[in-house]
């Protein structure tokens, strides 16, 4: 079959690879790719939510099957664009409704769904200016830190983790004044949890369900978890502690009631639930979800399933994926990511990128790449995930970090710590 993949990241070259290893793949098209992405198939200048381009592509390259890499182009509603157009509504999308991308695109719709279905999670309360008052009340009521959420999309930023009181109800009123412009006129203040945190992936059809390899990534810039946040850092996958015991009680206390949710409020959902969860007292508790697989996580996800990943998604988008076999691969893997000097501050992009053909025993996964007069240069803040294989984890991290010395750009950093807290 022909393959459209919408994105340009490391998690859409880790799902080319994964896609272009399948018997049932024909053509894989990446729309727009990085320098990555073109080696597992063809790159098509097409931006991920430009609509009306995409269709066009679809119609002239008798595309069969369209896969959702980033959020964007599902908060946007490419699943219902699809559904709605007589042309493409046979053309599965595997990705949910505009609807069911609430999950991630609405922290506020997020929260009201797992209160509904009794999934645990922290307390809230939503607020926008009209119960700023309230807001300020119940931030008394909780212990410090404070966390405030922008209610939207907020490239990763909209979360903020405060100490001090006062500080905190400052921040909430510049929040509902524009802090994030729209994405924050609503305001979710949380109870803070703390705790170990791991990702949790789940491919489902709207009925039956597949929970794929966890994974714990690693956001802060910084060695030991310190610094700014970024897009992740790192990635390792099995996560122990997220053993048979724990992964019994999130299958059953937030996997299924969110896929049996998502059911009976009937709301159009045949894709990725990234479940981000914290173990608190050996309990599982939602932090959030996303519509989509995660970056860098889907860098080790992937190496980890054995099994044909279209056969699998042929599954979610026929509605059969009860039928399907998911065998995971019982090996380690972890990526590190390489970054740009100055990330996620300002940093320069172009830099050209050398040692990528000395590497030896790793998987290399483009996310911020591009070519320019021939020549694979950086194209964004994170720019290589090297993905590896251990029998352990230490031997796995050995590997990549061997490569990512070989690698190398002006201005290269990485972290030598990834899977140091497991
Ligand atoms: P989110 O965008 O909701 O994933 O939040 C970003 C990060 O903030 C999470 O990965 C957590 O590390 C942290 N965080 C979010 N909510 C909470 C919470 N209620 N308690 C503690 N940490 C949190
Ligand atoms: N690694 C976290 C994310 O993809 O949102």
């Amino acid at each position: 079959m022909n393959i459209l993949l919408l994105g340009s990241g490391g998690r859409e070259h880790a799902l080319a690879w994964k896609i272009a290893q399948s018997p049932k793949t024909n053509k894989l098209f990446i729309a727009p790719g990085n320098a990555g992405t073109e080696q597992a198939g063809q790159n098509i200048a097409i931006a991920a939510d430009d609509f009306p381009a995409i269709k066009a592509f679809v119609l002239q390259n008798d595309i069969q099957m369209v896969v959702v890499g980033p959020e964007d182009p599902l908060v946007k509603g490419v699943y219902d664009f699809f559904k709605q157009d007589s042309q493409l509504k046979t053309i599965p999308v595997i990705g949910p409704s505009k609807e069911g991308a609430q999950l991630e695109g609405s922290k506020d719709f997020a929260k009201a769904f797992m209160m509904r279905h009794h999934i645990p999670t922290a307390r809230y309360l939503s607020v926008t200016k009209r119960n700023l008052q309230e807001g300020i009340v119940f931030l008394h009521s909780l212990k410090a830190p404070y966390v405030l959420k922008a209610d939207g999309l907020a490239a990763g930023k909209g979360v903020l983790i405060i100490n001090d009181l006062k500080e905190a109800e400052n921040e909430l009123a510049a929040m509902l004044s524009g802090m994030f412009g729209d994405a924050s006129s609503t305001v979710v203040i949380e109870e803070f949890l703390s705790g170990i945190e791991c990702s949790v992936f789940v491919m489902t059809d709207g009925n039956s369900y597949k929970i794929l390899p966890e994974a714990k990534d690693y956001k802060r810039i910084g060695e030991g978890d310190t610094g700014l946040n970024t897009g992740g850092m790192g990635a390792v996958s099995p996560v122990p502690f997220a053993n048979d015991a724990f992964m019994k009680k999130v299958e059953e206390r937030i996997v299924i009631p969110t896929v049996n949710g998502l059911k009976q409020e009937n709301i159009d959902y045949k894709g990725f639930i990234f479940i981000g969860l914290i173990k608190v007292d050996g309990e599982p508790m939602v932090i959030e979800y996303n519509c989509r697989m995660g970056d860098p996580e889907t860098e080790v996800v992937m190496l980890r399933i054995k099994s044909d990943f279209v056969d699998l998604l042929e599954g979610v988008a026929d509605g059969n994926l009860n039928k399907k076999q998911l065998v995971f691969d019982n090996r380690n893997a972890v990526t590190v990511m390489l970054v740009s000097g100055g990330y996620p501050g300002d940093y320069e992009k172009g830099k050209a990128i050398s040692g990528l053909d000395k590497v030896e025993g790793s998987i290399v996964f483009h996310a911020g790449t591009t070519v320019k007069n021939n020549h694979i240069v950086t194209n964004g803040g994170r720019v290589i995930a090297v993905s590896s294989y251990g029998k352990n984890k230490e031997e796995a991290l050995q590997q990549s970090f061997k490569n990512a010395k070989i690698i190398d750009f002006e201005g290269k950093y990485f972290r030598s710590d990834i899977g140091f807290d497991l």
